[in-house]
């Protein structure tokens, strides 16, 4: 019984292996900079990490965060795996659910094993981090986002691993019910009251979903008083906001350099925020 209790005492938490995040919020916030950051937190903390970047409109995005600029390949895009747009519809016009080509058994009842079933090209990998792309909108005319966002919505893994969800600005993937099968929502607002409108409307369709799962980061937050009055404009959602990130000159300087985040960098700031989140997680078990 005592080698029991050493055992449980000695086992780090896991309690976001296996969860799905998607990371959402306005134009600039810093949702993709959060994602970066949160994910060279887990990878510290020896989780495995698959960041996929759903926005299809950022070209550069999550590469240049996290592996820094000249990077010879960037991954293919996974929407490719399942047959590109050819076969994957936007799910406004189908909402049915992704399937392997081939087979007729939907990912989210049969999901996808990252290790054996996905190659090489499809990611960028960094010790126990992979990156992955959704897809992204390429040329003139390409057509709507749609089944990228379908890619997102049904890329469930069978694996140990925390997969870390680029969302791009807005909320339009709610209106396309992209967020239905993720563990917890995280919205990222900067000190703005429109990301205060925005957080609201997060929650709003948490909550027509039926779950409670929308929680939230302040970013950029230059002084208390600055985070005193964000909070007191959320009102009742301050209770949702699971930390804050101040503004630092150093992510401004490496966005503008090329160069990755540092990791002592995310350790400083986001560290407690993973620790929230993972005692969030561990509610939703
Ligand atoms: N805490 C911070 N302190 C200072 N600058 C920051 C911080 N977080 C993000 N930034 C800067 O803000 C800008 C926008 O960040 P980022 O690209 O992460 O936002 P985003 O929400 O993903 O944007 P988009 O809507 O275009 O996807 C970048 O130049 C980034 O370096
Ligand atoms: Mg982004």
């Amino acid at each position: 019984m005592a080698g029991e209790q050493t055992r449980r005492i000695d086992q780090p938490t896991r309690a976001l292996a296996r969860k799905r995040i998607l990371v959402c919020g306005k134009g600039g916030s810093g949702k993709s900079t959060l994602v970066a950051l949160i994910a060279a937190v887990l990878q510290r903390r020896d989780y495995r990490v698959m960041v996929l970047d759903g926005d299809a409109s950022n070209p550069e995005g999550l590469v240049r965060l996290l592996f820094g600029v000249g990077v010879q390949n960037e991954p293919k895009p996974l929407i490719e795996f399942f047959g590109g747009t050819e076969r994957v519809t936007c799910p406004v016009d189908d909402p049915s659910p992704l399937t392997r080509i081939g087979e007729s058994n939907p990912v989210p009842a049969k999901p996808i094993n990252l290790s054996t079933e996905i190659g090489p090209e499809y990611s960028l990998e960094r010790g126990n981090l992979r990156l992955l792309q959704a897809g992204k909108i390429e040329t003139y005319g390409q057509g709507c986002d749609g089944p990228i966002e379908k890619v997102v919505r049904d890329f469930m893994l069978d694996d140990e691993v925390v997969s870390l969800i680029d969302e791009k600005a807005g909320v339009e993937h709610f209106g396309r019910r992209i967020p239905d099968r993720m563990d917890i929502i995280l919205g990222v607002l900067d000190c703005t009251r429109e990301s205060v409108s925005i957080a609201r409307r997060i929650h709003g369709f948490t909550t027509e979903m039926g779950t409670d799962n929308a929680w939230f980061v302040l970013n950029k937050v230059e002084s208390q008083a600055m985070s005193d009055q964000m909070m007191d404009l959320l009102g009742d959602l301050s209770e949702k906001v699971t930390g804050t990130v101040p503004y630092v000159t150093d992510l401004v300087k490496a966005a503008l350099a090329g160069s990755p985040i540092d990791e002592h960098l995310a350790a400083k700031h986001v560290d407690p925020i993973v620790q929230r989140l993972e005692g969030i997680a561990s509610q939703y078990r």
